[in-house]
Protein backbone atom coordinates (compact mmCIF):
# COMPACT_ATOMS: atom_id res chain seq x y z
CA UNK A 1 0.00 0.00 0.00
CA UNK A 2 1.56 3.90 -0.91
CA UNK A 3 0.42 7.03 1.21
CA UNK A 4 -2.30 8.75 -1.17
CA UNK A 5 -2.47 11.81 2.06
CA UNK A 6 0.29 13.85 0.21
CA UNK A 7 -1.70 13.42 -3.35
CA UNK A 8 -5.12 14.95 -1.86
CA UNK A 9 -5.85 17.97 -0.58
CA UNK A 10 -8.24 17.11 2.53
CA UNK A 11 -4.77 15.46 3.60
CA UNK A 12 -6.48 12.57 5.59
CA UNK A 13 -4.28 9.84 5.96
CA UNK A 14 -5.76 6.88 3.38
CA UNK A 15 -3.57 4.76 1.01
CA UNK A 16 -4.22 3.14 -2.00
CA UNK A 17 -3.16 -0.49 -3.64
CA UNK A 18 -0.46 1.69 -6.12
CA UNK A 19 -0.44 5.01 -7.76
CA UNK A 20 1.46 5.66 -10.62
CA UNK A 21 2.12 9.00 -12.40
CA UNK A 22 1.76 8.64 -15.88
CA UNK A 23 3.60 11.37 -18.64
CA UNK A 24 2.05 10.33 -21.84
CA UNK A 25 -0.65 8.71 -23.06
CA UNK A 26 0.18 5.03 -24.45
CA UNK A 27 1.66 4.82 -20.29
CA UNK A 28 -2.11 6.13 -19.26
CA UNK A 29 -3.31 3.27 -21.00
CA UNK A 30 -1.01 0.50 -20.59
CA UNK A 31 -1.34 1.34 -17.18
CA UNK A 32 -5.07 1.03 -17.04
CA UNK A 33 -5.11 -2.66 -18.99
CA UNK A 34 -2.83 -3.73 -15.99
CA UNK A 35 -5.19 -2.93 -13.62
CA UNK A 36 -7.68 -4.01 -15.64
CA UNK A 37 -6.00 -7.77 -16.23
CA UNK A 38 -5.55 -7.98 -12.23
CA UNK A 39 -9.45 -6.68 -12.33
CA UNK A 40 -8.28 -3.76 -10.07
CA UNK A 41 -10.64 -0.50 -9.49
CA UNK A 42 -8.73 2.56 -11.20
CA UNK A 43 -9.23 6.17 -9.80
CA UNK A 44 -8.25 8.77 -11.84
CA UNK A 45 -6.82 11.63 -9.67
CA UNK A 46 -5.78 15.38 -10.83
CA UNK A 47 -4.36 17.40 -7.82
CA UNK A 48 -7.38 15.59 -5.56
CA UNK A 49 -8.35 19.10 -4.78
CA UNK A 50 -12.18 18.14 -5.09
CA UNK A 51 -12.27 14.74 -3.21
CA UNK A 52 -13.10 13.15 -0.13
CA UNK A 53 -11.34 9.39 0.67
CA UNK A 54 -13.52 7.43 3.05
CA UNK A 55 -11.19 4.41 3.82
CA UNK A 56 -8.11 2.99 1.57
CA UNK A 57 -8.64 2.80 -1.69
CA UNK A 58 -8.06 -1.25 -2.99
CA UNK A 59 -7.05 0.05 -6.70
CA UNK A 60 -4.75 1.59 -8.60
CA UNK A 61 -5.04 5.69 -8.80
CA UNK A 62 -3.56 6.95 -12.14
CA UNK A 63 -2.20 10.04 -11.08
CA UNK A 64 -2.65 12.83 -14.72
CA UNK A 65 0.61 14.37 -15.48
CA UNK A 66 0.50 15.06 -19.35
CA UNK A 67 2.19 18.20 -19.53
CA UNK A 68 2.30 20.90 -22.66
CA UNK A 69 0.69 23.83 -23.63
CA UNK A 70 0.26 25.12 -27.32
CA UNK A 71 -0.43 28.39 -28.44
CA UNK A 72 -2.12 29.92 -32.05
CA UNK A 73 -4.20 33.00 -32.70
CA UNK A 74 -5.64 34.59 -35.62
CA UNK A 75 -6.51 38.08 -35.51
CA UNK A 76 -9.96 37.67 -32.64
CA UNK A 77 -8.80 34.78 -30.75
CA UNK A 78 -5.82 33.20 -28.92
CA UNK A 79 -6.16 29.46 -28.73
CA UNK A 80 -4.82 27.19 -26.18
CA UNK A 81 -3.88 23.41 -26.43
CA UNK A 82 -3.61 22.71 -22.96
CA UNK A 83 -2.65 18.95 -21.86
CA UNK A 84 -4.66 17.54 -19.04
CA UNK A 85 -1.93 17.19 -15.97
CA UNK A 86 -0.93 21.38 -16.33
CA UNK A 87 -1.98 23.09 -12.65
CA UNK A 88 -4.54 25.85 -13.87
CA UNK A 89 -3.74 27.93 -11.91
CA UNK A 90 -0.38 28.06 -13.21
CA UNK A 91 -1.87 28.36 -16.46
CA UNK A 92 -3.96 31.36 -15.28
CA UNK A 93 -0.99 33.58 -14.39
CA UNK A 94 1.16 32.25 -17.87
CA UNK A 95 -1.63 33.55 -20.22
CA UNK A 96 -1.70 36.72 -18.20
CA UNK A 97 1.96 37.33 -18.42
CA UNK A 98 1.66 36.61 -22.09
CA UNK A 99 -0.65 39.47 -22.36
CA UNK A 100 -3.83 36.73 -22.85
CA UNK A 101 -6.00 38.22 -20.96
CA UNK A 102 -9.81 36.27 -19.64
CA UNK A 103 -8.63 33.75 -17.28
CA UNK A 104 -8.13 36.12 -14.45
CA UNK A 105 -11.13 35.51 -12.43
CA UNK A 106 -10.83 32.07 -12.15
CA UNK A 107 -7.02 32.54 -10.47
CA UNK A 108 -6.15 30.48 -7.48
CA UNK A 109 -8.43 27.38 -8.24
CA UNK A 110 -6.43 24.21 -7.42
CA UNK A 111 -6.31 21.50 -9.44
CA UNK A 112 -5.35 20.41 -13.33
CA UNK A 113 -6.30 22.06 -16.36
CA UNK A 114 -7.35 18.21 -17.12
CA UNK A 115 -10.17 18.54 -14.22
CA UNK A 116 -11.42 21.93 -14.82
CA UNK A 117 -14.06 20.60 -17.36
CA UNK A 118 -15.49 18.34 -15.07
CA UNK A 119 -17.16 20.34 -12.70
CA UNK A 120 -17.02 23.55 -14.91
CA UNK A 121 -15.09 25.04 -12.43
CA UNK A 122 -16.69 28.76 -11.67
CA UNK A 123 -15.73 31.78 -9.70
CA UNK A 124 -16.35 35.40 -9.76
CA UNK A 125 -18.93 35.33 -12.00
CA UNK A 126 -17.17 33.78 -14.83
CA UNK A 127 -17.24 29.60 -15.80
CA UNK A 128 -14.61 27.25 -17.04
CA UNK A 129 -17.38 27.45 -20.10
CA UNK A 130 -17.14 30.98 -21.10
CA UNK A 131 -13.45 30.02 -22.29
CA UNK A 132 -13.75 26.52 -23.14
CA UNK A 133 -13.14 25.60 -27.69
CA UNK A 134 -12.66 21.91 -26.88
CA UNK A 135 -11.95 18.88 -24.75
CA UNK A 136 -9.79 15.80 -25.95
CA UNK A 137 -11.00 12.17 -24.18
CA UNK A 138 -9.84 8.97 -24.35
CA UNK A 139 -12.28 6.07 -24.40
CA UNK A 140 -10.17 3.51 -22.39
CA UNK A 141 -12.09 0.23 -23.35
CA UNK A 142 -11.24 1.32 -27.88
CA UNK A 143 -8.32 3.06 -26.80
CA UNK A 144 -9.67 5.59 -28.95
CA UNK A 145 -9.42 9.58 -28.73
CA UNK A 146 -12.37 11.95 -29.53
CA UNK A 147 -13.23 15.91 -29.20
CA UNK A 148 -15.96 17.13 -27.53
CA UNK A 149 -16.84 20.85 -28.79
CA UNK A 150 -17.86 22.97 -25.60
CA UNK A 151 -21.57 22.92 -26.46
CA UNK A 152 -20.88 18.92 -26.42
CA UNK A 153 -19.69 19.26 -22.88
CA UNK A 154 -23.21 19.98 -21.79
CA UNK A 155 -21.92 22.43 -19.37
CA UNK A 156 -24.22 23.71 -16.34
CA UNK A 157 -23.55 24.76 -12.80
CA UNK A 158 -20.41 22.42 -10.89
CA UNK A 159 -22.26 20.20 -14.25
CA UNK A 160 -21.26 18.70 -17.32
CA UNK A 161 -20.85 15.48 -19.36
CA UNK A 162 -17.65 14.05 -17.60
CA UNK A 163 -20.32 13.61 -14.36
CA UNK A 164 -22.61 11.54 -16.39
CA UNK A 165 -22.35 10.08 -19.90
CA UNK A 166 -18.53 9.97 -19.88
CA UNK A 167 -18.02 9.36 -16.21
CA UNK A 168 -17.01 5.58 -16.09
CA UNK A 169 -14.01 4.11 -19.07
CA UNK A 170 -13.27 7.68 -20.07
CA UNK A 171 -10.23 9.88 -19.28
CA UNK A 172 -9.76 13.95 -20.44
CA UNK A 173 -6.25 14.36 -21.89
CA UNK A 174 -6.39 18.39 -22.93
CA UNK A 175 -8.34 20.98 -23.13
CA UNK A 176 -8.65 23.95 -25.59
CA UNK A 177 -9.47 27.79 -24.52
CA UNK A 178 -10.39 30.23 -26.80
CA UNK A 179 -9.30 33.94 -25.04
CA UNK A 180 -11.00 36.96 -27.03
CA UNK A 181 -8.69 39.56 -28.00
CA UNK A 182 -11.02 41.95 -27.79
CA UNK A 183 -11.25 41.44 -23.95
CA UNK A 184 -13.87 42.64 -21.58
CA UNK A 185 -13.40 42.69 -17.53
CA UNK A 186 -15.98 40.79 -15.73
CA UNK A 187 -16.58 42.60 -12.62
CA UNK A 188 -19.68 41.76 -11.36
CA UNK A 189 -18.80 40.09 -8.35
CA UNK A 190 -18.06 41.32 -5.01
CA UNK A 191 -15.46 43.36 -4.44
CA UNK A 192 -14.47 43.72 -8.19
CA UNK A 193 -17.60 45.92 -8.51
CA UNK A 194 -15.48 48.46 -7.08
CA UNK A 195 -13.30 48.60 -10.12
CA UNK A 196 -13.57 51.42 -13.23
CA UNK A 197 -14.48 48.81 -16.62
CA UNK A 198 -13.07 51.32 -18.47
CA UNK A 199 -9.39 51.53 -17.01
CA UNK A 200 -9.09 48.56 -15.29
CA UNK A 201 -6.13 45.52 -16.10
CA UNK A 202 -6.44 42.06 -15.93
CA UNK A 203 -3.46 41.83 -13.16
CA UNK A 204 -5.44 43.78 -11.30
CA UNK A 205 -8.41 41.53 -11.47
CA UNK A 206 -5.99 38.52 -10.53
CA UNK A 207 -4.28 40.36 -7.76
CA UNK A 208 -8.00 41.13 -6.22
CA UNK A 209 -9.23 37.37 -6.42
CA UNK A 210 -6.18 35.95 -5.29
CA UNK A 211 -6.05 38.81 -2.49
CA UNK A 212 -10.00 37.72 -1.75
CA UNK A 213 -9.52 34.14 -1.67
CA UNK A 214 -6.83 34.14 0.38
CA UNK A 215 -8.76 36.05 3.00
CA UNK A 216 -11.36 33.43 3.08
CA UNK A 217 -10.01 30.18 2.01
CA UNK A 218 -8.03 27.63 4.19
CA UNK A 219 -4.80 26.49 2.58
CA UNK A 220 -4.66 23.30 2.33
CA UNK A 221 -1.39 22.97 3.53
CA UNK A 222 -2.54 24.12 6.47
CA UNK A 223 -5.59 22.57 6.98
CA UNK A 224 -6.92 20.01 4.62
CA UNK A 225 -10.02 20.94 2.48
CA UNK A 226 -11.14 21.14 -0.41
CA UNK A 227 -12.93 23.96 -1.01
CA UNK A 228 -16.46 24.58 -1.15
CA UNK A 229 -18.45 21.25 0.06
CA UNK A 230 -21.73 21.84 -0.65
CA UNK A 231 -23.09 23.01 -4.53
CA UNK A 232 -24.96 26.12 -3.76
CA UNK A 233 -28.81 24.95 -3.70
CA UNK A 234 -31.22 26.29 -6.33
CA UNK A 235 -34.50 26.36 -5.01
CA UNK A 236 -38.07 27.36 -6.42
CA UNK A 237 -39.67 30.82 -6.45
CA UNK A 238 -41.81 30.13 -3.70
CA UNK A 239 -39.58 27.92 -1.54
CA UNK A 240 -37.58 31.20 -1.21
CA UNK A 241 -40.13 33.24 -0.39
CA UNK A 242 -40.55 31.21 2.58
CA UNK A 243 -36.74 31.74 3.09
CA UNK A 244 -37.33 34.86 3.21
CA UNK A 245 -40.00 34.84 6.05
CA UNK A 246 -37.08 33.45 7.99
CA UNK A 247 -34.70 35.63 7.69
CA UNK A 248 -33.71 39.33 6.48
CA UNK A 249 -31.24 40.49 3.42
CA UNK A 250 -30.80 36.33 1.95
CA UNK A 251 -27.78 36.35 -0.07
CA UNK A 252 -29.59 35.09 -3.65
CA UNK A 253 -28.80 34.92 -7.68
CA UNK A 254 -32.35 34.86 -9.44
CA UNK A 255 -32.13 32.29 -12.55
CA UNK A 256 -33.06 32.47 -15.78
CA UNK A 257 -35.85 29.83 -15.30
CA UNK A 258 -37.43 32.17 -12.29
CA UNK A 259 -35.59 29.38 -9.64
CA UNK A 260 -33.24 30.79 -7.40
CA UNK A 261 -30.08 30.06 -6.40
CA UNK A 262 -28.95 30.52 -2.76
CA UNK A 263 -25.32 30.85 -1.06
CA UNK A 264 -25.07 27.18 1.10
CA UNK A 265 -22.15 29.28 3.31
CA UNK A 266 -24.57 31.59 4.71
CA UNK A 267 -27.37 28.84 5.55
CA UNK A 268 -24.63 27.58 7.36
CA UNK A 269 -23.46 30.03 9.11
CA UNK A 270 -27.41 31.31 9.90
CA UNK A 271 -27.20 28.08 11.90
CA UNK A 272 -23.93 29.10 14.14
CA UNK A 273 -22.24 26.07 12.85
CA UNK A 274 -18.91 28.10 12.22
CA UNK A 275 -16.16 26.34 14.00
CA UNK A 276 -18.11 23.35 14.83
CA UNK A 277 -16.09 20.13 15.01
CA UNK A 278 -16.92 16.84 15.05
CA UNK A 279 -13.70 14.41 15.33
CA UNK A 280 -10.94 15.84 13.62
CA UNK A 281 -13.51 17.62 11.05
CA UNK A 282 -14.33 21.21 11.71
CA UNK A 283 -16.94 23.98 10.06
CA UNK A 284 -14.30 26.73 8.15
CA UNK A 285 -14.06 29.73 10.67
CA UNK A 286 -13.94 31.94 7.39
CA UNK A 287 -15.95 30.20 5.54
CA UNK A 288 -19.08 28.28 6.60
CA UNK A 289 -19.59 26.43 3.30
CA UNK A 290 -15.60 24.82 3.34
CA UNK A 291 -15.04 21.49 5.90
CA UNK A 292 -11.39 21.36 6.57
CA UNK A 293 -9.26 18.92 8.12
CA UNK A 294 -8.57 20.48 11.68
CA UNK A 295 -6.78 17.43 13.40
CA UNK A 296 -6.19 14.44 11.61
CA UNK A 297 -9.19 13.83 10.79
CA UNK A 298 -10.50 10.62 9.39
CA UNK A 299 -12.90 10.47 5.82
CA UNK A 300 -15.82 9.05 8.76
CA UNK A 301 -15.36 12.81 10.92
CA UNK A 302 -16.01 14.57 7.65
CA UNK A 303 -19.02 12.46 6.55
CA UNK A 304 -20.27 12.74 10.27
CA UNK A 305 -19.66 16.18 10.26
CA UNK A 306 -21.45 16.77 6.66
CA UNK A 307 -24.39 14.72 7.90
CA UNK A 308 -25.01 17.01 10.54
CA UNK A 309 -24.63 20.63 8.66
CA UNK A 310 -26.79 18.91 5.90
CA UNK A 311 -29.56 17.73 9.11
CA UNK A 312 -29.33 21.36 10.35
CA UNK A 313 -29.47 23.34 7.49
CA UNK A 314 -32.47 21.42 6.28
CA UNK A 315 -34.37 21.49 9.61
CA UNK A 316 -34.11 25.66 9.80
CA UNK A 317 -34.93 26.25 5.76
CA UNK A 318 -36.19 23.19 4.39
CA UNK A 319 -33.25 23.04 2.22
CA UNK A 320 -31.14 19.74 1.99
CA UNK A 321 -27.40 20.67 0.77
CA UNK A 322 -26.12 18.28 -1.86
CA UNK A 323 -22.19 17.79 -1.78
CA UNK A 324 -19.76 19.18 -4.15
CA UNK A 325 -16.87 17.25 -3.02
CA UNK A 326 -16.65 13.53 -5.06
CA UNK A 327 -16.60 10.76 -2.10
CA UNK A 328 -14.43 7.52 -2.97
CA UNK A 329 -14.64 4.32 -1.31
CA UNK A 330 -12.50 0.95 -1.31
CA UNK A 331 -13.66 0.69 -4.34
CA UNK A 332 -14.14 3.96 -6.32
CA UNK A 333 -16.70 6.46 -5.96
CA UNK A 334 -19.47 6.18 -4.17
CA UNK A 335 -22.51 8.53 -3.93
CA UNK A 336 -21.97 11.36 -2.24
CA UNK A 337 -25.24 12.54 -0.78
CA UNK A 338 -26.50 8.73 0.56
CA UNK A 339 -23.40 9.14 1.96
CA UNK A 340 -24.44 11.92 4.08
CA UNK A 341 -28.15 11.05 4.50
P1 LIG B 1 -9.33 15.90 -8.64
O1 LIG B 1 -9.86 16.28 -7.31
O2 LIG B 1 -8.04 15.16 -8.67
O3 LIG B 1 -10.43 15.05 -9.42
C1 LIG B 1 -11.77 15.48 -9.47
C2 LIG B 1 -12.61 14.41 -10.20
O4 LIG B 1 -12.21 14.33 -11.56
C3 LIG B 1 -12.45 13.01 -9.65
O5 LIG B 1 -13.68 12.34 -9.78
C4 LIG B 1 -11.39 12.38 -10.56
O6 LIG B 1 -11.49 10.97 -10.61
C5 LIG B 1 -11.73 13.01 -11.88
N1 LIG B 1 -10.59 13.24 -12.78
C6 LIG B 1 -9.42 13.85 -12.48
N2 LIG B 1 -8.67 13.99 -13.58
C7 LIG B 1 -9.37 13.46 -14.60
C8 LIG B 1 -9.13 13.30 -15.99
N3 LIG B 1 -8.02 13.74 -16.58
N4 LIG B 1 -10.10 12.71 -16.76
C9 LIG B 1 -11.25 12.28 -16.19
N5 LIG B 1 -11.53 12.39 -14.88
C10 LIG B 1 -10.60 12.96 -14.10
N6 LIG B 1 -13.76 24.67 -7.61
C11 LIG B 1 -14.43 25.63 -8.29
O7 LIG B 1 -15.17 25.34 -9.24
N7 LIG B 1 -14.32 26.95 -7.95
C12 LIG B 1 -13.54 27.37 -6.93
O8 LIG B 1 -13.46 28.56 -6.64
C13 LIG B 1 -12.81 26.37 -6.19
N8 LIG B 1 -12.04 26.74 -5.14
C14 LIG B 1 -11.37 25.78 -4.44
C15 LIG B 1 -10.55 26.18 -3.37
C16 LIG B 1 -9.84 25.24 -2.64
C17 LIG B 1 -8.98 25.71 -1.47
C18 LIG B 1 -9.92 23.86 -2.99
C19 LIG B 1 -9.12 22.85 -2.22
C20 LIG B 1 -10.73 23.45 -4.03
C21 LIG B 1 -11.47 24.41 -4.77
N9 LIG B 1 -12.31 24.04 -5.85
C22 LIG B 1 -12.97 25.01 -6.57
C23 LIG B 1 -12.45 22.62 -6.23
C24 LIG B 1 -11.32 22.11 -7.16
O9 LIG B 1 -10.28 23.05 -7.22
C25 LIG B 1 -11.82 21.84 -8.57
O10 LIG B 1 -12.86 20.89 -8.56
C26 LIG B 1 -10.70 21.32 -9.49
O11 LIG B 1 -11.10 21.39 -10.84
C27 LIG B 1 -10.29 19.89 -9.16
O12 LIG B 1 -9.12 19.58 -9.90
P2 LIG B 1 -8.19 18.36 -9.51
O13 LIG B 1 -7.17 18.22 -10.56
O14 LIG B 1 -7.67 18.53 -8.13
O15 LIG B 1 -9.24 17.18 -9.58
N1 LIG C 1 -21.56 33.79 3.40
C1 LIG C 1 -21.86 33.95 4.73
N2 LIG C 1 -21.16 33.19 5.64
C2 LIG C 1 -20.21 32.30 5.27
C3 LIG C 1 -19.93 32.12 3.90
C4 LIG C 1 -20.63 32.89 2.96
O1 LIG C 1 -22.73 34.73 5.10
O2 LIG C 1 -19.64 31.65 6.15
C5 LIG C 1 -22.27 34.63 2.41
C6 LIG C 1 -21.33 35.70 1.84
O3 LIG C 1 -21.30 36.86 2.65
C7 LIG C 1 -21.94 35.96 0.48
C8 LIG C 1 -22.50 34.60 0.08
O4 LIG C 1 -22.65 33.84 1.29
O5 LIG C 1 -23.02 36.85 0.60
C9 LIG C 1 -21.61 33.86 -0.91
O6 LIG C 1 -20.32 33.65 -0.33
P1 LIG C 1 -18.96 33.65 -1.20
O7 LIG C 1 -18.88 34.89 -2.03
O8 LIG C 1 -17.82 33.38 -0.28
O9 LIG C 1 -19.13 32.47 -2.22
P2 LIG C 1 -19.75 31.01 -2.08
O10 LIG C 1 -21.11 31.00 -2.67
O11 LIG C 1 -19.61 30.51 -0.68
C10 LIG C 1 -18.94 30.22 -4.43
C11 LIG C 1 -18.29 29.00 -5.00
C12 LIG C 1 -16.79 29.07 -4.77
C13 LIG C 1 -16.26 30.31 -5.48
C14 LIG C 1 -16.93 31.54 -4.88
C15 LIG C 1 -16.54 32.82 -5.59
C16 LIG C 1 -19.89 27.17 -4.92
C17 LIG C 1 -20.31 25.92 -4.22
N3 LIG C 1 -18.83 27.80 -4.38
O12 LIG C 1 -18.74 30.18 -3.01
O13 LIG C 1 -16.21 27.91 -5.35
O14 LIG C 1 -14.86 30.42 -5.32
O15 LIG C 1 -18.38 31.39 -5.01
O16 LIG C 1 -17.16 32.90 -6.82
O17 LIG C 1 -20.49 27.55 -5.92
C18 LIG C 1 -15.62 25.65 -4.87
O18 LIG C 1 -16.46 25.33 -5.74
O19 LIG C 1 -14.92 24.80 -4.27
C19 LIG C 1 -15.46 27.06 -4.55
C20 LIG C 1 -14.63 27.50 -3.59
Amino acid sequence: MQSLQPFHTFHIQVSAHKIIEVTNIEQLKQTWSEANTLHLPVLFLGQGSNMLFLEDFNGVVIINRLLGITHKEDAHFHYLHVNAGENWHQLVAWSLEQGMNGLENLALIPGCAGSAPIQNIGAYGVEFKDFCHYVDVLNLESGELFRLSSAECEFGYRESVFKQRYQHGYVITAIGLKLAKNWHPVLKYGSLVNFDPNTVTAKQIFDEVCRIRQSKLPNPDEFGNAGSFFKNPVVTAEQFAEIQKLAENVPHFPQVDGSVKLAAGWLIDQCHLKGFQIGGAAVHEKQALVLINKENATGQDVVRLAHYVRKTVAEKFGVFLQPEVRFIGANGEIESEKAIS
